[in-house]
């Protein structure tokens, strides 16, 4: 008989995965820009990337990191889906010709492919911008503490999804394999170049997605820089992991198409330091996450388990 693992609550994971995710569906269905406001061609542009599925792990950290500080989940859901609608932008970008140039998504055509490259890149525009709009409009209160970490989150939000976080990574992603306009090539990334890499196009995220949770949970501020410490680790390991899935995922669990980035040269984990010492690695990071959490008896949270997730998925 296959043991069920029970984990916080004697809930497992993946009943708690499936919750959460029902939830976070709802609620996007619900911020999603609609006629007549929003014309039709780009609403339904932005409602194929963000409704084709996704693991939702942003969003779900971010309840999670709430639930963890003893919050109340529902005031963190505005976040959450705000940073699933920006990763969801990042990624129909990321897949544009002009970056990694992919055709799959999600287990679809990307949105480049069925509705054309300018409609892709206003799909992400608006998605990016809207999730500020929801980050400033939600949740709807005067109360001052509540207006305060709204506001922190904000910045925080901005700050992980910019020129200094995601944005800044995808640019060094890019230029590592594309010459800059006067023709420079740059040096090739070394260990700790790849590490900022990672870090910065997909830690940062993940990083602002947990620590927006424990913020508008009404966490104390221990609790949050120990979130906040241990998703910038759950972040590297989550980059590692998908490098490595890269080289030997199945396209048909992951949704999209293996294989590119040794192809397009591009610096990975894998890469720099083979397959084992990337699994390793990965690992490392998980017992960094722990220990961060466990200083602040936040070990025995549903955020470890999302840990431990992130490092086993196969996609
Ligand atoms: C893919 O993210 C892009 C990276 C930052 C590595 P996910 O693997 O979380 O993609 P979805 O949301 O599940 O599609
Ligand atoms: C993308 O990294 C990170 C983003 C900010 C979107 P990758 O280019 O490795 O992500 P995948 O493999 O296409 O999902
Ligand atoms: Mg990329
Ligand atoms: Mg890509
Ligand atoms: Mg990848």
């Amino acid at each position: 008989m296959t043991r069920i693992r029970r984990g916080y609550g004697g809930q497992a994971l993946s009943e708690y995965l499936q919750a959460r995710r029902a939830e976070i569906d709802a609620a996007l269905a619900h911020v999603l820009p609609q006629p007549p406001e929003c014309p039709d061609v780009l609403s339904d542009a932005m409602r194929y990337s963000v409704t084709a599925g996704g693991k939702r792990l942003r969003p779900v950290l971010c309840l999670a990191s709430a639930e963890a500080v003893g919050g109340d989940r529902a005031m963190a859901m505005p976040a959450a889906c705000a940073i699933e609608l920006i990763h969801t932008y990042s990624l129909i970008h990321d897949d544009l010709p002009a970056m990694d140039d992919d055709t799959m998504r999600r287990g679809q055509p990307t949105l480049h492919v069925v509705a054309g490259e300018g409609m892709a890149i206003l799909a992400g525009d608006g998605l990016l911008t809207e999730a500020f709009a929801l980050l400033a409009r939600e949740p709807r209160t005067a109360d001052p503490d509540v207006v305060a970490r709204k506001l922190r989150v904000i910045g925080a939000v901005a700050a992980a999804a910019g020129a200094a976080g995601m944005v800044g990574g995808q640019a060094i992603d890019l230029a590592s394999v594309t010459p800059d306009p006067s023709g420079r090539r740059t040096p090739p990334l070394d260990a700790d170049g790849i590490r900022a890499m990672h870090a910065r196009k997909t830690g940062a995220l993940i990083r602002a997605s947990a620590s927006s949770g424990a913020i508008m949970g009404g966490g104390h501020e221990r609790a949050i820089a120990a979130i906040d410490a241990a998703a910038a680790e759950l972040g590297l390991a989550f980059q590692i992991v998908d490098d490595i899935l890269d080289v030997e995922g199945a396209p048909a669990d992951l949704g999209k198409t293996i294989g590119k980035d040794a192809a397009a040269g591009k610096p990975t984990y894998p890469a720099l330091y083979g397959i084992d010492a990337s699994r390793r690695m990965a690992g490392e990071c998980l017992a960094r996450a722990e220990a961060a959490l466990a200083a602040e008896r936040l070990a025995d949270s549903r955020l470890l388990e999302i840990g431990r997730w992130i490092i086993e998925r196969s996609n």
